[in-house]
């Protein structure tokens, strides 16, 4: 995978990093805590690495607020820990890609504190500042991620600030040239130090309405549908961002291999998201939420409509967990280890990208945080579903008492190691880290960065597509499932592994997902 589009096929793991590994004791892992894992992600066979936010912020939402886009968070190591990190991932031929948080800063940075001074403040333009609305309340009637008025009166001046998460997240100007100067500085700072890329946080915003128009009404519910009612068509969803991706990607395209833009781009339409491809000079990657939201039973369409919406040569993201969706094990799975098993299969044979969020390999599902314990800001006022502190648990490397996580009582509360780890899965052949491997093995030397993905016919409650120079079958259904024509095929893989007892000829088990190879059967 040298190639200089090296993510097409690739495997992504995206690495919580407070959650992961603590090197230093205080409970928060840190980026030492990442180097001394390195080889985990090695032997599994990850391309690169996405590091939650590392840089400076007083934490309000765990690093999405920051307040030093050239920095390292203290907690979490220094400068030369991360330039280590990069190496010793690259000595393993796994780059690392960091978080960008371009939509807001915090409250607590530099560019804001000088903002809020007042309204000749050098830095005022920085942000997005209202008078009262026509009923001296907020100017208009955007709401913020947490379902309240997006709009912080600054007493003083008498305006009000936008913040589209919480109060300590102003949000930036992106009309203002001076905000494009800053990133671009930050873009090249990382880029030259060897970064191979960023996920870039709401990808989708930035940009704001200039007349800041009122959001209309939104009557489709669901996580993709709209916020708390509204349709977010004004205060996010602009079509200038696509100039600033545009003047990203040439930056990104002046070092060799491409530096890589990941976004967050929180949409439910194709169209939408397709647009963040551009002409091949934007994004080469954007988050498919669609798809990670859709049942088990719904990827066939989510799939399907993804390929026929994207640009010709678009690289598809799939992705099923991560640190605000909730765990795939528990979305998509109810925690059943035989369907895990063929969602892992399913996202590590479409070809594109697959990113996988840390202890998807070992099958890690949401934990019920009790409410005393929860951390994040963002969501302890909103239904418990959107509860985020779920999947920010430890990461589960073994069964002793801290779950090898840490030495000092953890974060957040762990899980059930004893139950689900790294250590006793790595032992058992037929564990589900070991098939996470070995479909990530089969990946590489049966599909490759092909991105070629086509859907054939299948009995009813049975998926089969043409993915490389393999052919994938899922049974999405709890029952057995005849397969007429799978005598024609070498089986490479099942993901429930031989049958135990005798096998039916010509069916599927249930829940059981096949690879196969028309080329194998041939002699
Ligand atoms: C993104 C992040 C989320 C954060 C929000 C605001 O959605 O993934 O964790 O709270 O942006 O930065
Ligand atoms: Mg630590």
């Amino acid at each position: 995978m040298s190639g200089d589009r090296w993510w097409h096929g690739a495997v992504l793991y995206h690495v919580y990093v407070r959650s992961w590994q603590d090197s230093d004791g205080d409970g928060y892992g840190d980026l030492r805590g990442i180097i001394a894992r390195l080889d985990h992600l090695s032997w599994l066979g990850a391309d690169g690495i996405w590091l939650s936010p590392t840089m400076p912020s007083p934490d309000q939402d765990w690093g999405y607020d920051v307040s030093d886009y050239l920095g390292v968070h203290p907690e979490l190591g220094t400068l030369a820990d991360l330039d280590e990190l990069i190496a010793q991932a690259g000595r393993r031929g796994m780059r690392v890609l960091l978080d960008l948080v371009p939509n807001h800063t915090s409250s607590a940075h530099p560019w804001f504190a000088d903002a809020v001074s007042g309204p000749g403040s050098a830095h005022r333009g920085y942000y997005v500042w209202a008078g009262p609305g026509p009923d001296g309340g907020p100017p208009n009637n955007w709401l913020d991620a947490t379902g309240r008025p997006a709009w912080q009166l600054d007493q003083p001046s008498g305006q009000y600030y936008l913040h589209n998460y919480l109060a300590a997240q102003p949000d930036l100007n992106w009309w203002n040239p001076q905000v494009h100067r800053e990133f671009r500085e930050v873009l090249g700072f990382w880029f030259d130090r060897g970064v191979a890329g960023f996920r870039i946080d709401v990808a989708h915003g930035l940009y704001k309405d200039a007349e800041l128009r009122d959001n209309p009404p939104e009557d489709s519910s669901g996580p993709l549908g709209g916020r708390y009612g509204l349709r977010q068509v004004y205060n996010a969803n602009r079509p200038q961002v696509h100039e600033v991706y545009r003047e990203w990607r040439s930056i990104a395209e002046r070092y060799s291999p491409a530096r890589l833009l990941l976004g967050e781009t929180w949409t439910g339409d194709i169209g939408a998201l397709a647009a963040f491809y551009g002409d091949d000079d934007e994004l080469q990657l954007a988050f498919n939420f669609a798809f990670a939201y859709a049942a088990l039973g719904g990827l066939p369409g989510a799939v399907a409509g993804t390929l026929a919406g994207l640009p010709a040569g678009a690289c598809p993201v799939w992705t099923a967990s991560n640190h605000d969706i909730g765990r795939f094990a528990s979305r998509w799975c109810d925690g059943d280890p035989d369907r895990i098993r063929l969602a892992l299969l399913l996202l590590l044979t479409l070809p594109g990208t697959t990113v996988l969020y840390y202890g998807d390999e070992i099958g890690m599902t949401d934990v019920a945080v009790p409410a005393e314990r929860r951390r994040d800001a963002m969501t302890l006022t909103v239904p418990e579903r959107w509860n985020r502190d779920r999947c920010r648990t430890p990461m589960q490397w073994d069964s002793t008492a801290g779950g090898g996580f840490s030495e000092a009582p953890p974060w957040l509360p762990p899980g059930d190691a004893a139950a689900c780890n790294v250590a006793a899965q790595r032992d058992d052949p037929r564990s589900l880290l070991r098939l996470c491997r070995e479909l990530i093995g089969l990946r590489r030397t049966w599909i490759g960065g092909d991105l070629g993905c086509r859907q054939l016919p299948a009995p009813e409650g049975a998926w089969r597509f043409a993915a490389g120079r393999v052919i994938v079958t899922a049974n999405l259904t709890g029952a057995h499932l005849a397969l007429p024509d799978a005598g024609e095929q070498a089986v490479l893989l099942s993901s429930l592994g031989p049958a135990e007892g005798p096998a039916v000829p010509g069916s599927l088990r249930p829940w059981e997902g096949i690879v196969t190879s028309p080329a194998a059967a041939r002699p």
